[in-house]
């Protein structure tokens, strides 16, 4: 019988990225076409009993008068979620941004992975799967494109950060 890991997640990205979207469809199985804008952050907890883990998920709120703020979220966190939205270069930016505040001010070890969501929106599509793969791969980061509206490599993105957790 193993011991049950709990490790604390913190998602991150532009506001209407889709990060409570990502968090809603992977905890409660449920998709809103007007979610509305986070303020400060909500908690969330997650438990994957095959894997043993319970996640503690801090959904952080984009619109960046929040932003001093995210320290007090990602502090301690064992893994990140960076999210942007496909059809937004500037999202994309706004991400690579994070994954830069991370690098200088987060855990060392912590697992960092980067979500290019609504992958439902191809017609509109901005930033190529190309690109993306490249950044992550340059920063050593695992990259995934998801989509909450279809569910599309959501429960993925977790259980493969699950997977990569340091054993209890
Ligand atoms: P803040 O809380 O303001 O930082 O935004 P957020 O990153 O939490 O985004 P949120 O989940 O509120 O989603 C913003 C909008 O995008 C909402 O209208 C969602 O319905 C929509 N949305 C989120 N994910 C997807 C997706 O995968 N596909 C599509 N088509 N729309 C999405
Ligand atoms: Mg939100």
């Amino acid at each position: 019988l193993s011991q049950q890991q709990t490790a604390k997640l913190v998602l991150l990205g532009e506001m209407g990225s889709g990060k409570s979207s990502l968090v809603l469809r992977y905890v409660k199985g449920q998709f809103f076409d007007y979610q509305a804008s986070t303020v400060g952050a909500a908690f969330l907890t997650k438990t994957i009993p095959e894997l043993s883990v319970k996640f503690e998920i801090w959904d952080t709120a984009g619109q960046e008068r929040y932003h001093s703020l995210a320290p007090m979220y990602y502090r301690g966190a064992a893994a990140a979620i960076i999210v942007y939205d496909i059809t937004s270069t500037d999202s994309f930016n706004r991400a690579k941004a994070w994954v830069r505040e991370l690098q200088r001010q987060g855990s060392p070890n912590m697992i960092m992975a980067l979500a290019g969501n609504k992958a439902d929106l191809e017609s509109a599509r901005a930033v190529t799967v190309e690109e993306a793969t490249a950044y992550a791969t340059e920063n050593g980061l695992f990259f995934m494109e998801t989509s909450a509206k279809t569910a599309a490599n959501v429960n993925e993105l977790f259980s493969e950060i699950a997977r990569k957790l340091p054993k209890a």
